[in-house]
């Protein structure tokens, strides 16, 4: 397994949406395995293909934030929200394309999402709390939106004037 760069945003291949995934290879399978050691790396609780630079719809994530309780690596191909709820939560999200910049965003609070997973069998799952905000910002990712495209557009400008210092001084280092 190796760890990937995560893309950091402004990055054009940030705002594409993705191509679904049409066969699942030992590549895919690989490149997955890939993404959740990233992931924890990094830390975070999801990672979705574009942001290692692959144009395609998969993600990963594990929300499972207490140390006591068992990890839930979950891989996701081609999800699609099925249903989503009327009712909905905020929460102060994050991005591992965005680093070290948090921003509240409203989302619906429970979701039913489809996807195929590593095998090749189709899921559904119910998803709620932390869980449901973040499998709707992955998805958003293949889709080449991120939660700053939720916020006002000088919090947007702000927050990608930021981003764009820090990829300067990475880039010098
Ligand atoms: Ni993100």
């Amino acid at each position: 397994m190796t760890v990937r760069p995560i893309l950091i945003h402004p990055d054009p291949r940030l705002k594409k949406v993705a191509e679904p995934v049409t066969a699942i290879t030992d590549e895919l399978r690989a490149t997955a395995a890939d993404m959740l050691q990233t992931m924890y790396e990094a830390p975070g609780i999801g990672l979705a293909a574009p942001q290692i630079g692959l144009l395609k719809r998969m993600l990963v994530m594990d929300c499972v934030k207490d140390p006591d309780l068992p990890a839930r690596p979950m891989v996701l191909i081609n999800p699609e929200v099925v249903w989503a709820s009327e009712s909905t939560n905020t929460y102060e999200e994050g991005c591992l394309s965005i680093p070290d910049q948090y921003a509240d965003v409203v989302r619906p609070a429970e979701v039913r999402v489809r996807w195929t997973d590593l095998e090749g069998a189709a899921r559904e799952e119910h998803f709620t709390g932390l869980w449901a905000t973040c499998v709707q910002h992955e998805i958003d990712h293949l889709n080449g939106r991120l939660f700053i495209d939720y916020l006002t557009p000088l919090k947007r400008q702000l927050i990608t004037r930021k981003m764009e210092k820090l990829k300067r001084e990475r880039a010098r280092m």
